[in-house]
């Protein structure tokens, strides 16, 4: 297998390494990169967990999720040992200091193997206590120092609240600097998330009517089809707003919302991002309630098949007021979107899994042609189709042959899958590459993190408080509870998704 040159030599330090993120999503990831030629010459995977495995074990469960996950599949003992021969295994307890020697010494080993310095990259998969403990052992180990070739990357949960998300931030950036900290967020790693720069800002036509002149509204949605699957420990304390709303869902907004960047530099997008932020409405308490929904999915029979609601699941509590459906009308307050309503949804136990956003175009300003004409009319709008299938759909009138006028709704699509012939790769492949060559665009900053809590904090203080009374208010299978739709102004509502108008994307 050949490699790609150009790479400095890596080590990706997992901690968590026998964990679920690095089995499914790390380590397939890593393999794909390594068949593209998206490898460095010499680089290496050092998982560290507490239980006891060999490297002979830890490379097995590997395989096997590589052959689950990877977008290769089933690989032959050829390409496995390719890659195998880079994976080891040490055992340790991350509050303890003996751990991080035992990796230093592992990375010295492997630089002298190399007669090269390598960059490593110190991947926290672990629990989120985790998060404000590894930095200061790997500082003390005297391992953060070299700020050109020492990374962090974390996943979310970053943090709880407001609170700890700033205590998180305090403690990573006393070992580590902002530049050396890679905060995922893995929807900015897919392909049609970050095609919204490119559809925005290199093409001309989109951008002069990105605008409130020409938007009445904005729908961000993020659906799921499955409940909380083995993850209710961890969901019941979280739930939706911070699980997707938090992070996923403010970052779509970001992306859509934005104003153009002067170049591609990584901070130039961040803080055009954290701009959009900075800009949102604040939700006052007394708003509450005609700005966020929440709602909690009882059992159902979603395509037939009987699953149960969610205080049944297991790791919830059997009384539990945990959303795992939320809806939030928010505004932009800034010259090109002020009073442009945006509403986001996101939510367990929906009909299917699609992520989409929805520009909704203003009625034309007079209305020429006659009633009859128009028996169906819709005003135009722009469906930007994140998953499953990667595209997007323009909806607008056109005359229907024959000699009579009449106008009907019609789509122009543009399908990822149809316009290009290479695969898409995962989100996790495309993170992984920019943190290896030390690209933080598509990361999250410290300020635009605690800026998504900002906005949501009066929620999540009024939903802590104000336990729900309806819980379960919608039934599996279902687009959540009815009273989603309360928060729209007249005339909007949550639009019919691209699989359902355009028979090829489904
Ligand atoms: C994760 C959430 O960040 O995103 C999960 O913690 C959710 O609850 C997942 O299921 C959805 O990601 P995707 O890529 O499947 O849309």
């Amino acid at each position: 297998m050949s490699t790609n040159e150009q790479l400095q030599p890596t080590i990706f330090a997992i901690f968590g390494g026998s964990g679920d993120l690095t089995w499914r999503k790390l380590v397939p990831s890593l393999f794909d990169l390594f068949q593209d030629v998206n490898m460095p010459p010499y680089f290496s995977i050092i998982a560290l967990d507490r239980i006891d495995l060999t490297d002979i074990e830890l490379r097995r469960r590997y395989r096997d999720g590589i052959e689950k996950f990877s977008r290769k599949g089933k690989i032959s003992d050829e390409d496995w040992s390719g890659f195998s021969r880079h994976i080891y295994y040490k055992k340790g307890d991350f509050t303890k200091q003996e751990i991080y020697t035992v990796l230093k010494d592992q990375c010295t080993l492997l630089e002298n193997e190399w007669k090269e310095k390598a960059q490593i990259i110190f991947y926290m998969a672990t629990p989120p206590v985790m998060f404000g403990v590894i930095p200061g052992h790997l500082k003390e180990a005297g391992m953060t120092g070299n700020h050109e070739r020492s990374r962090i990357v974390i996943e979310k949960p970053i943090g709880y609240d407001l609170d700890s998300a700033l205590k998180l931030n305090k403690a990573l950036t006393a070992s580590f600097r902002e530049s050396q900290i890679f905060r995922i967020d893995h929807y900015l790693g897919k392909e049609t998330v970050q095609n919204i720069l490119a559809f925005r800002f290199a093409n001309p036509f989109f951008e002069p009517v990105w605008n409130r002149r020409y938007v009445d509204y904005v729908t961000i949605t993020v659906a799921e089809d499955l409940g909380v699957e083995h993850r209710g420990e961890y969901y019941d304390k979280a739930g939706a707003l911070r699980d997707m709303v938090q992070n996923h869902l403010m970052q779509l907004l970001c992306l859509v919302a934005m104003e153009p960047m002067i170049s591609f530099q990584a901070d130039e997008i961040r803080n055009k991002k954290v701009d959009v932020l900075h800009a949102m409405r604040p939700i006052t308490r007394e708003m509450i309630h005609k700005s966020a929904v929440r709602g909690q999915y009882g059992s159902g029979r979603p395509g037939g098949k009987e699953v149960s609601g969610y205080r049944g699941e297991s790791g919830v509590s059997t009384g539990s007021f945990t959303e795992t459906f939320a809806a939030l009308k928010l505004y932009v307050d800034n010259w090109r979107w002020q009073d442009v309503p945006f509403y986001l949804r996101t939510g367990k136990r929906l009909p299917r899994q699609v992520s989409e956003i929805t520009i909704q175009f203003r009625a034309v300003p007079h209305q020429s042609f006659p009633p009859e004409a128009i028996p169906d009319w819709q005003s135009s709008s722009l469906i930007i189709s994140i998953q499953p299938n990667e595209g997007i759909v323009l909806c607008f009138q056109a005359k229907q042959p024959g000699t009579r006028l009449l106008l009907k709704p019609v789509n122009l699509k543009f399908n990822y899958q149809e316009s290009f012939s290479t695969p898409i790769p995962d989100a996790y492949e495309t993170l992984l590459w920019d943190v290896m060559t030390n690209d933080a665009t598509l990361f999250m900053r410290a300020d635009q993190v605690e800026a998504a809590w900002n906005i949501l904090m009066p929620v999540i203080e009024e939903w802590s408080l104000n336990k729900p009374h309806d819980f379960p208010n919608y039934q599996a299978g279902t687009w959540g509870p009815a009273s989603a739709d309360t928060l729209f102004d007249p005339g909007h509502h949550w639009p019919v998704p691209a699989y359902l108008i355009d028979k090829d994307l489904k």
